[in-house]
């Protein structure tokens, strides 16, 4: 059967009922409470505070975490998965420091929705701009949560505008706040015709709800005070008015995003956010893949790899690949075909996410998220099936905007860096590159800070102390075009050719200048910023 709504088969229900998605947000805007609290109503923990506390005591056991921390980056990305009613929900952390927005893109392909998260006093800030950008490249649907309203907040039709005119997209309330900042007393559930009145005085308790008979209601009266209703009234006549109602197909297909104001750390909002994910967040979207699409519905499992992390279990030194499933109802001990080397693969000790302990995962279903133990066969861009050679598309790999040679403190140990490197390519944590002259190797990375945390793992995971310098080159190009052409390109300039990890050839460049010489000299050959990962 069609469903009207989005003209595509009805899922089983199991499927149907997963919402998988990511946050977006600027640092600080309040990304790590409102996961807290989100888990609280999954049931995930028992008590806000154990994913900072639980965070805090997984650091600590490696010093490279404890530079992650003490820098207050979270570098590292998860998953986790909780209840919400009849819903699982299935959150895909995003680290959010902009020198990591490569593997923040990679985690983007593998949701459905994002919610992004703004501070209420802040408005748009140009991480929450760059990401959101990222979102707008697959059209993704976002809910927003203006968080803070207990602290002084912007007036609610400014930050309304900020988000419709810098983000280019429609924006309409699904509830509206109610004074602001010590004033703050809850907001008005536009969607529910309810009055939710946030509890100063206990932080997790869930806020007082009122159901009230529309806003001509005098029970409103009783519970808002004169000179805030008068304010209250009069906004929401004006929004009636000025602003789009919600339209759910429009959320679906990226054109408008429903925005509630709440407090994170208060507790407030957060569910009315959370029942709004369920109602509008999709449902799990096919995958784009080649020869053909991959469909959720679809009774085959297929999945694919969009992140690798290792030192998850420092004492292991194991991996773990993140899959995202794309179909199919996959069940622990399963061999699945690993498509790049057509070689099968029993995955027989895959993990779930739950809140932030691992959990050996029996079953999973399209939608889910499930962390693969490895040694390093796969990664990121790997596609898993049940032995149909098809390839999930649209992983991206972005050329670095940075350049600098590495060597090894001791010349000895020249094959150790190499293999040390190598790891950290296929992690995607950085581009290695050998050039075709001279030694050593060449590393690319999008946001400087990578070069610390590289030279800081190779030290504490390879024992291995190395230098960065300068490059001569400042970014690098893959080279794109016939095979013939190639290696014309690649003779004549080969003082600028490198291979990365996988053996591409890349030009390097110091100057645009040089990308123009080559796009001059060789119109058959195209010098490409990104490539798909395979
Ligand atoms: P992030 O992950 O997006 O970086 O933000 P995080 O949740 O860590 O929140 C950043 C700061 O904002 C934290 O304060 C947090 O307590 C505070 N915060 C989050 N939500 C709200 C809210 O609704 N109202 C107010 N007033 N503050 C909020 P901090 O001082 O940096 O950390 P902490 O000592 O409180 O943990």
């Amino acid at each position: 059967m069609l469903d009207t709504n989005t003209n595509r088969p009805e899922l089983p229900p199991e499927i149907a009922r997963r919402r998988t998605f990511a946050i977006i947000s600027h640092p600080d805007a309040g990304k790590t409470t409102l996961t807290e609290k989100f888990l609280l109503y999954g049931g995930a923990i028992q008590m806000a505070g154990q994913v900072r506390a639980k965070g805090e005591a997984r650091r600590t056991r490696s010093d490279f975490m404890k530079m992650e921390q003490d820098r207050g980056i979270s570098v590292s990305a998860s998953a986790m998965s909780f209840d919400f009613g009849k819903y699982r929900f299935n959150l895909v952390d995003t680290p959010g420091h902009s020198d990591f927005s490569e593997d923040t893109y990679r985690t983007l392909t593998a949701v459905d929705a994002a919610v992004m998260v703004i501070d209420g006093a802040k408005g748009v800030e140009s991480q929450t701009q760059k990401l959101f950008e990222v979102c707008r490249l697959r059209d993704l649907p976002i809910l927003t949560f203006c968080n803070k309203m207990d602290r002084e907040s912007r007036d609610t039709f400014d930050i309304i505008d900020e988000i419709q005119e810098n983000l280019a997209i429609d924006v309409s309330p699904a509830s509206w706040p109610i004074g602001m900042g010590r004033d703050f007393m809850g907001t008005y559930d536009l969607l529910n015709d309810r009055l939710e009145l946030m509890d100063r005085a206990d932080r997790n308790v869930v806020a007082e709800t009122i159901e009230i008979n529309g806003l001509d209601d005098p029970k409103l009266a009783e519970h808002v005070p004169e000179h805030l209703l008068e304010k209250f009234l009069e906004e929401v006549e004006m929004a009636k008015e000025l602003l789009p109602t919600l339209d759910p197909q429009s959320v679906l297909e990226g054109h408008m995003t429903p925005i509630w104001f709440g407090s994170a750390i208060n507790s407030f909002g957060v569910q009315e956010l959370m029942q709004g994910i369920a109602n509008y967040g999709p449902e799990p979207q096919p995958q784009q893949a080649d020869p053909r699409a991959i469909a959720p519905e679809e009774k085959k499992v297929a999945g694919f790899v969009f992140k690798v992390q290792a030192n998850m279990d420092p004492k292991h030194r194991d991996r773990v690949a993140f899959m995202r499933l794309a179909s199919g109802h996959f069940k622990r001990g399963m061999k699945l075909t690993h498509v790049r080397s057509k070689k099968p693969m029993a995955v027989s000790n895959p993990v779930l996410f739950l809140a932030s302990d691992r959990e050996l995962a029996e079953e999973a279903w399209a939608g889910d998220i499930i962390g693969i133990p490895n040694h390093g066969q796969l990664r990121i861009g790997d596609t898993l099936t049940e032995g149909e050679m098809i390839r999930a598309t649209g992983i991206p790999s972005f050329a670095p905007e940075l350049l600098q040679t590495v060597r090894a403190g001791d010349p000895m140990k020249a094959k150790h860096l190499e293999k040390a490197l190598m790891q950290f390519a296929e992690e995607g944590a950085a581009k290695v590159f050998k050039p075709n002259i001279g030694s050593g190797f060449i590393v690319g990375v999008v946001g400087a800070l990578q070069f610390e945390v590289l030279a800081s793992r190779i030290e504490l995971e390879y024992g291995l102390p190395v230098r960065f310098e300068q490059s001569q080159f400042t970014s690098a190009r893959w080279i794109i075009g016939d095979k013939d052409e190639v290696e014309k390109l690649v003779n004549a300039n080969k003082q600028h050719i490198a291979h990365d990890n996988d053996g591409d050839p890349v030009f390097l460049t110091r100057l645009q200048w040089d990308i123009d010489r080559v796009e001059r000299d060789y119109p058959d050959l195209k010098l490409s910023a990104t490539k798909e990962m395979m």
